[in-house]
Parts: structure tokens; C-alpha cells; sequence
């Protein structure tokens, strides 16, 4: 595929990140015969949407086994019920309130609403988290979004005032079939909502891990401003949020409903002098994405020749990319993680073992790649032994550096 998925213009080839498995496909055992797709990103000068060229089909990415669950992280559950907080102090008004969560994963966020007293309902396509959904009371459809989905609601007259949506939009292939679902259940003066890593805080942060198989798309306002004006779709309000490295939270209604505010403005502004909507930007970042690789090698082939041993912590979705695309698996002794679904698996493609968090805390190793970067506050937080033990973190975003312990105070 190389013209946009949006509008069919042809697409300038930014990024070629190679073979690429499923960013998600924790494996049982070492397995060199895993499925991979070409990992590449495009940018579209008529339109300003950065995507991926192609993407696996989706039942390669969201099945039985999804391993994200977002109960991983004690911020990110902070994160969820202040979003629930926020969205009955400030939109839910009438008993009659509905909020509807696409990609609700465990629940978080629906716990929360339902405990405020808010009519509410889920979809979520990976089974396994949708039961866990499921058996703390909330009501879920097991299926992907889709105009014929929302279809279905409509004629159940599930009309909603919040639809919300956190780190999922920019998974769905087909953004057209999304916003003709949108505008088929949102109330007229209803708010849809939905958070996802923000292009701005990519391309400044050069934080191209972002990218994998599920993200087909890296949104900011200029790019989304030429989609929803299709629908009769207008983006009244944005905040930029800290989660995953860097998001940005869209407040979309029906065109002329709301007043554009001023910090909605103000990062548009700053969109368009980060020149977001031109090609040099975007080849000017796989520059940089080049020099991280190059980089990287470097310094840990430097470390291993002087008999270091080097870990990782966080077999996050995002260290797929960096540590197939840099090639730095044979650098990696294991990585530590604190979700069940990855302890004692492998690492897509790259096959280095995951442990559990107490083989982080017992072994002796000088450097530690910190591949749950977006974590760095919560994780240095916990980890103050570990500095105090003369441990080393190895970080790539911006750019790859060694942080010990002086380097922090
Ligand atoms: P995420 O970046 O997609 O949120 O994934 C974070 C991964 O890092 C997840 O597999 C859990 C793991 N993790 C730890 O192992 N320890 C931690 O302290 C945190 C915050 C995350």
C-alpha cells in the first residue's frame, strides 16, 4: 500500500524499520519462525496523516492472548480514574447520561464511572481483558468498533453523551468507519473523546518505539482537523497528557456545538511551527531514528567488551521496534517485567527471556536499558536501590544516554 488510507494521495516513504513481528507476540519458547511484516511509515503531503504503510491484519494484534492489561501500572489506574473524574464533573449532567468506552481493555476506567453512578457500556475486542471487564460487573461487547456496531446500538437506542477512547484510535485501519459510527451514536450535544501518543511528542523526542504494528496512525490536530471536517466532526479542546511518553487528549462535538478554546489554539500553532504538515520534518526524523540505532550499538558493544551485563526493564509493546529495528538482542541478558501474561516468555523475534521482577532485584548487573521509558518518573521512584547499588539506566529518548546516579541529583 503506498497511498494514503485517508485520501488516497500518494505517500512520501519516511521510515523503513525492516522485519517486524507483532509487537505483542510474547513467546513461549525461542521461536525463529515467527511472523513478520515489513515495518514502514509514510507521510501524506495532501492530507498530513504519518502511517504505516501496512499493517498485519488485526486478528494477528487483538486475540485470546492480547498481553496489555492496564492494571500494570499504579499511574496508569491513577491516570484512568482521574479521567472518569473528569468526565462526570464536567460533561455528565442528566441521569440519562451514557458513556460509551471503546477499547475499554480491563476496566479501569469504567470501574470508576460506574462507581460515580453513570449508565456505561465497553467494547473490547481481546477477549481476555474483556472478561476481566466482564467479572468486575461491567457490561461489554467482545468486538471491534464499527459504523455496523454502532449500528446495532442505535436500534437498541443507545445514544451516548461521552464516547471515550484512550490509546485505541490510532489502532483502527479505517478512520472513515469510525467517525460514521461516531456521528451515528453521539448525542448531538455529545463529546467524544480519545487520548493517543501525540506526533508532536514523537517527532520531538524522536521517540520512534511509538511505532509498531498496532499504531497505524500518529495523530496531531492538523492531520485530524482534514479528517473530521468530512463529518461534520470538529475538535474543540486538546490537552496535552504525560502517558505513553507523550499523548495528546482530543475533545471532538458535532461542528459549531462548542467554543474552540485557547489552549486548542495554542497547540495548533505550535503544530504548525514544528512544521508538522512538511515532508523535510518527517525526513528529518528517520535521520535521527538513524543515529539512535547507531548509537545505541555503540554504546552497548562498548559496555559488553568490558564484561558488563546489560538488562532491560519493561518488555513493553514499544521495546519490539527498538530492539528488533537497533538489532541489540544479542547485547540483552534478560529483561524484567512486572505483568503475568510476559513473565518467563520471549521477546518477539528477538527471543530474550522476560523474568519476573525479582530476578531484577537479585541479580548483579551494572546497566539496566529502560525500555518502559514513559514510566522513567514512577519506575527511578522505586528503583532508588538500585542507584544506590551503583546500577546504571540506559535510556534512548531523546537520545541515547547513560543516566547513574549522580546525573539525577
Ligand atoms: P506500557 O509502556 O505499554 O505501559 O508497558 C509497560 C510495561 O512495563 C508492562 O509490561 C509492565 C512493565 N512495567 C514493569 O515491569 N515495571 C514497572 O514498574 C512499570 C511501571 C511497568
Amino acid at each position: 500500500m503506498t497511498n494514503c488510507r485517508l485520501c488516497n494521495n500518494k505517500l512520501l516513504l519516511i521510515n523503513n524499520f525492516g522485519e517486524m513481528p507483532i509487537a505483542n507476540a510474547f513467546q513461549n519458547k525461542v521461536n525463529n519462525a515467527q511472523f513478520t511484516f515489513n515495518l514502514q511509515t509514510g507521510f501524506c503531503n495532501k492530507c498530513f496523516m504519518f502511517q504505516l504503510i501496512d499493517q498485519p491484519p488485526p486478528e494477528k494484534m487483538f486475540h485470546q492472548d492480547y498481553a496489555f492489561s492496564t492494571r500494570s501500572s499504579m499511574f496508569m489506574i491513577k491516570h484512568f480514574q482521574n479521567v472518569a473524574k473528569m468526565i462526570k464533573t464536567n460533561f455528565i449532567s442528566d441521569p440519562d447520561d451514557n458513556v460509551l468506552e471503546i477499547g475499554c481493555n480491563d476496566g479501569v476506567m469504567l470501574e470508576q464511572i460506574q462507581k460515580y453512578g453513570v449508565k456505561n457500556i465497553g467494547v473490547e475486542p481481546s477477549a481476555n481483558v474483556a472478561e476481566k471487564s466482564q467479572e468486575i460487573g461491567l457490561e461489554i461487547i467482545n468486538d471491534f468498533f464499527s459504523e455496523e456496531l454502532a449500528l446495532n446500538m442505535k436500534n437498541n437506542s443507545n445514544y451516548f453523551k461521552v464516547i471515550y477512547a484512550s490509546n485505541v484510535i490510532c489502532h483502527l485501519p479505517d478512520l472513515n468507519d469510525l467517525c460514521k459510527g461516531i456521528t451515528k451514536i453521539l448525542k448531538k450535544d455529545g463529546i467524544f473523546i480519545f487520548e493517543e501518543p501525540y506526533l508532536a511528542s514523537i517527532i520531538k523526542k524522536n521517540s520512534f518505539d511509538q511505532i509498531y504494528d498496532e499504531h497505524v496512525y500518529f495523530y496531531c490536530i492538523l492531520s485530524l482537523n482534514n479528517l473530521f471536517q468530512n463529518y461534520n466532526l470538529e475538535i474543540f479542546d486538546s490537552e496535552e497528557i504525560w502517558t505513553h511518553g507523550g499523548s495528546m487528549r482530543y475533545f471532538v462535538s458535532f461542528k459549531g456545538k462548542y467554543p474552540k478554546t485557547e489552549r486548542f489554539r495554542n497547540s495548533l500553532h505550535k503544530e504548525v511551527k514544528l512544521k508538522l504538515d512538511r515532508e523535510e520534518t518527517y525526513l528529518n526524523f528517520n535521520k535521527n531514528c538513524e543515529k539512535i540505532k547507531y548509537d545505541i550499538n555503540q554504546t552497548l558493544a562498548d559496555l559488553k567488551n568490558k564484561n558488563n551485563e546489560i538488562v532491560g526493564y519493561g518488555a513493553t509493546s514499544k521495546s519490539t521496534t527498538f530492539i528488533n529495528y537497533c538489532d541489540i538482542g544479542k547485547y540483552i541478558n534478560f529483561i524484567s517485567d512486572t505483568s503475568h501474561s510476559k513473565i518467563n516468555k520471549f521477546t518477539p523475534l528477538s527471543n530474550i527471556p522476560i523474568k519476573d521482577y525479582s530476578s531484577f532485584q537479585e541479580s548483579c548487573h551494572s546497566f539496566t536499558i529502560l525500555f518502559a521509558w514513559n514510566h522513567m518518573k514512577e519506575i527511578f521512584k522505586k528503583e532508588t536501590e538500585y542507584f544506590d547499588n551503583g546500577g546504571n539506566w540506559i535510556v534512548y529518548v531523546p537520545e541515547v544516554k547513560i543516566i547513574s546516579k549522580e546525573e539525577i541529583e
